[in-house]
């Protein structure tokens, strides 16, 4: 058996066009452009290609953005006055700061200052809160990309067992989070493995549903998975570079012997990653509606 491949490329594309739709339709009904910030510290090279997509994806929907890249020196109070002033800002209804920050900055301090409402990233503790008690909020771009990916693909989250690897803030917590809530795309019996767990191996291989977020390129094989799991690989990994300077990702999953066992997978890059950038949309989009008290 070969599995069916989720692609995210695809969900996404399907997710943008109907965001198209929204935001015309708000510029139009009542005269709002969302707006988005980025705010990149420093010259991480992923970092760097993730805020261009970002932006490059809400000049495309419709969304107003303005792309703000600063040395990686910046000191973290003028980062947090930057934040301040965009908090202020009525044409921005969402702020990102691109993680990691460099190590001189107080990471959860610049988290913290962003508005809750304007918090698009959903990584405040208002909205981690909200989140927990299934209350309406922001929710991370990954993890909310990674529950819209298995609804859309008619993958049924109720009673199944996902085992969840990683417990990263900003994927493995909230998405063994949001699979357990009492909703569509919940429901689920979850396990969160990490670096510390006894038989990693024991849980993988019950899974039906295996979400992968470790960060550790190719750490899945297919020995550790039983047959027919779906398979989300949150792993982007840089292994290389290509000859015309491009860069190798491989997943955390080992893609091509894992989708002969699996029932479906997704690929590396084409799965998570762009439904990331897509939620993070939606949430710009949600955030200017809720700016205007349309919800
Ligand atoms: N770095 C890696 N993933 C993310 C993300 O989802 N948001 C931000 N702000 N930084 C990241």
């Amino acid at each position: 058996m070969s599995a069916k491949i989720i692609s995210g490329t695809e969900t996404a594309k399907a997710i943008r066009e109907e965001l198209k739709v929204d935001v015309a339709a708000l510029k139009k009904k009542h005269n709002l452009v969302p707006g988005l910030v980025t705010i990149l510290v420093g010259e991480n090279p992923a970092s760097q290609s993730y805020v261009a997509a970002k932006n490059k994806t809400a000049h495309n929907l419709g969304i107003y953005s303005e792309q703000v890249t600063l040395p990686a020196d910046t000191s973290e109070e003028d980062l947090l006055a930057l934040v301040a002033q965009h908090n202020n800002d009525p044409k921005i209804h969402g702020i990102l700061v691109q993680l990691p920050l460099p190590k001189h900055i107080n990471e959860a301090k610049v988290l913290y200052a962003i508005d809750p409402g304007k918090d698009v990233d959903g990584f405040h503790p208002v909205n981690v809160g909200k989140m927990m008690l299934g209350e309406q909020c922001f929710l991370p771009c990954t993890p909310h990309g990674v529950l819209e990916l298995l609804l859309r693909s008619g993958v049924e989250t109720s009673g199944a067992e996902v085992v969840v690897v990683g417990r990263s803030n900003i994927v493995g917590k909230p998405v063994a989070n949001l699979m357990l809530q009492k909703r569509e795309g919940g429901n689920a019996t979850v396990t969160l493995c990490h670096t510390r767990t006894r038989d990693m191996d024991f849980h993988t291989r019950r899974a039906d549903i295996l979400v992968v977020a470790a960060g550790v390129a190719n750490m899945i094989k297919a020995d550790q998975v039983k047959e027919g799991v779906v398979v989300i690989d949150v792993g982007v990994n840089r292994i290389g570079m290509s000859e015309s300077g491009k860069a190798i990702l491989a997943g955390d999953v080992e893609f091509d012997s894992v989708k002969e066992k699996a029932a479906a997978i997704t690929p590396v890059p084409g799965g998570v990653g762009p439904m990331t950038i897509t939620m993070l949309m939606k949430n710009t989009v949600q955030a200017a509606r809720q700016s205007a008290g349309l919800e």
